[in-house]
């Protein structure tokens, strides 16, 4: 195989270090629900998101900020069972963390303890390094995540690719460090230029995980129904898409319709 791949039982926060430093890129992808997760599994993806993506991908919200904590709880757990190597990180939704950092940190505890996830991931910059330092005081590893957070895009009212200004890039790189030094385990680059992500990435010791954000970031995450074809209107330029999952099922649906209303399923050998 081309790649090195750490041959782990179990990816710990660590081993994504380790991998930052020899220079094998991390694989992560989302999960909200056992059986895909169970399919992950059985691969040797490095991280699994449980992302609050799922209140697009799974509830059909047009944002993810209607998502509660009891729902992420559901699909984290229903992942968690799942997954036996993949690190799991858990998204805090909105409302959660942002609050005040005695809240964040009873939200993260709630997520560590009622889903056995590995770590959480949070939205913001130094507006939410009280939170975060609370959650790490806990002993509870945080991912961060910055660029385009969909949490706030009421503040900013478009899903545009974000930090191309260089007051924006300047702000986004002195919260990378700040999140580097403030102790998260690794941090989410989503939607910026490659150029800036290539920078953050030569500039903080934890690893960058990039969704469009070019491809000198640490790794890279995508979400699993975009990537595998099943979520079809949403076509940004940094999704490649790894399959047409979604033709596939609603043309294996069709199929059994046509075989239910021709009476040719069940046949003889399909029944008792
Ligand atoms: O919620 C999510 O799926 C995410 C990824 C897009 C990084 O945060």
């Amino acid at each position: 195989m081309a790649y090195l791949q750490t041959d782990v039982t179990k990816v710990t926060t660590r081993v994504l270090q380790n991998m930052k430093l020899r220079g094998e890129k991390i694989a992560m992808l989302t999960a909200y629900d056992y059986s895909m997760a169970k399919l992950l599994d059985s691969t040797k993806i490095d991280a699994v998101l449980v992302g609050d993506s799922a209140a697009n991908v799974m509830e059909g919200y047009d944002t993810t900020l209607p998502i509660t904590l009891d729902e992420m709880i559901v699909y984290a757990s229903s992942v968690k069972r799942a997954i036996r190597r993949a690190l799991v990180v858990v998204d805090m939704p909105f409302g959660t963390y942002q609050g005040n950092s005695k809240q964040a940190l009873a939200s993260a505890i709630r997520i560590m303890k009622e889903t056995g996830a590995d770590a959480v991931k949070l939205e913001g910059g130094e507006e939410v390094l009280e939170s975060i330092s609370r959650i790490l005081s806990a002993g509870i590893p945080v991912m961060g995540h910055l660029g385009l957070t969909p949490q706030s895009i009421n503040k900013f009212g478009t899903y545009v690719v974000r930090a191309t200004e260089e007051d924006e890039a300047d702000r986004l790189l002195r919260d990378a460090r700040i999140l580097d030094e403030a102790g998260c385990f690794a941090i989410v680059l989503e939607k910026i230029p490659a150029a800036l992500a290539d920078k953050v990435t030569r500039h903080v010791s934890i690893p960058t995980i990039g969704i469009g954000a070019g491809s000198a970031t640490d790794g890279q995450v995508l979400v699993l129904q975009d990537m595998l074809g099943i979520t079809q209107q949403f076509k940004p330029r940094y999704l490649r898409t790894y399959g047409t999952f979604g033709d596939d099922i609603a043309h294996a649906v069709k199929q059994y319709i046509a075989d239910v209303k021709n009476i040719e399923f069940p046949n003889e050998k399909e029944q008792y």
